[in-house]
């Protein structure tokens, strides 16, 4: 039996990961906790960890969690920017769930795109008191719209099919263009001109933190609607207010958010938000905010916990080799995870 400590476990995660556990012979132990330098004591008599987008796996977190044995870090999540890959390499073997729902991400993305440009959000508050007003309620048709893509792996490529469904015009930036997709590939000046509409669907790298900041914004059309449900770290969030302030950006969808770490997935309503530029951000009229929401589909759900619990499976079975290790063997982790034919270390 496998002995797993669950940190950040939410009502949600539970039935999936019981069901899967059971199945495979591994036992979690659920703390509600997030992962950090105080908390990585639960860990102690565990063989593996699993850890969702905010815990931090930085590298103090992994001395320890070595220190006790820990053999596993599985992530429940695709994203792996808060885990310092280079720290556990040697020590611990990572592990994510490459791909779940890219549909769950993409879809909440248009969702979130859909109910802005169509205040949606307003209608539904209006109608509920009997005002039957719609004064303010103008959208625009997404048909014949530019759309910027950035990052068209899998999740931006359902994005794009989807925006071409509307009849959208798609233009998309990505540093590995996908050959023969028939995606209209261009600068990312370009794509800030250009786009009406820009989505965000690349991972936070040391090279996409605050991707879109002031000058970006600068470079936009008047009005542009943003939208982020990759990691908030890609918005430098201080210049999209200003952005927003000055009447350049046009509406802001965000599922993600920088300081998201000690807010999201948390009720807070009986609290006072210390956090000033996201209660800013809230107040706005133009701008949506879903508490990274996006990949919370049952069919997600039930996909993060059947890979993780093989991930585990397989990671214990066949001695450290799984399919989907993040390592830093080589120091490129994209270009590990094409090429890794054996286990790591
Ligand atoms: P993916 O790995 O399939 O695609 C990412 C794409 O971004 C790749 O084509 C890559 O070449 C490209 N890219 C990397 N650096 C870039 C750069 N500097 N400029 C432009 N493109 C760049 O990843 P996937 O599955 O499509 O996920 C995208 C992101 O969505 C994840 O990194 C994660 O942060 C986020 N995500 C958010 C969720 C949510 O609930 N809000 C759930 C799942 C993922």
């Amino acid at each position: 039996m496998i002995k797993v400590a669950f940190f950040d476990a939410k009502a949600y995660d539970k039935p999936s990961f019981e069901q899967y556990g059971s199945l495979y012979d591994l036992r979690f132990k659920y703390f509600e906790t997030k992962l950090n330098e105080d908390t990585v004591d639960l860990a102690k008599g565990c063989d593996a960890i699993c850890v969702f987008v905010n815990d931090t796996v930085n590298a103090a977190v992994i001395d320890r969690l070595h220190e006790y044995g820990v053999r596993l870090i599985a992530l429940r999540s695709a994203g792996y920017n808060n885990v310092d890959l280079p720290a556990a390499f040697g020590k611990i073997h990572v592990v994510h769930v490459p791909a779940y729902s890219p549909y769950a991400v993409a879809e909440h993305a248009i969702a979130l795109l859909l109910t802005s440009v169509r205040r949606i959000h307003k209608a539904y508050n209006r109608t509920r008191e009997f005002n039957f007003s719609l004064n303010g309620l103008t959208g625009f048709d997404f048909h014949g719209k530019t759309v910027g893509v950035i990052g068209t792996g899998k999740i931006g490529r359902i994005f794009i099919d989807i925006c071409r469904g509307f009849g959208m015009n798609v233009i998309a930036h990505d540093l590995f263009p996908a050959k023969d997709s028939g995606i209209a590939y261009v600068p990312l000046d370009e794509l800030l001109e250009k786009s009406d509409i820009i989505s965000l669907h690349c991972p936070l790298t040391e090279d996409t933190r605050h991707l879109i900041n002031a000058a970006a914004i600068e470079k936009m059309k008047k009005g542009v609607v943003i939208v982020n449900t990759s990691r908030g770290g890609l918005i430098d969030a201080e210049a999209l207010l200003e952005g927003i302030k000055a009447r350049k950006v046009g509406a802001a969808c965000l599922d993600v958010y920088e300081e998201e770490a000690d807010v999201f997935f948390e009720d807070r309503s009986g609290h006072i938000l210390n956090d000033d530029l996201l209660s800013r951000l809230i107040s706005m009229p133009n701008v949506i905010v879903t508490s990274h929401q996006a990949f919370l589909t049952e069919e997600a759900l039930n996909n993060i916990a059947e890979t993780t619990v093989k991930n585990i499976r397989s990671c214990f079975d066949r001695d450290g080799m799984c399919d989907n290790e993040l390592c830093y063997r080589c120091g490129k982790i994209e270009q590990c995870r094409k090429e890794r034919k054996e286990k790591c270390f």
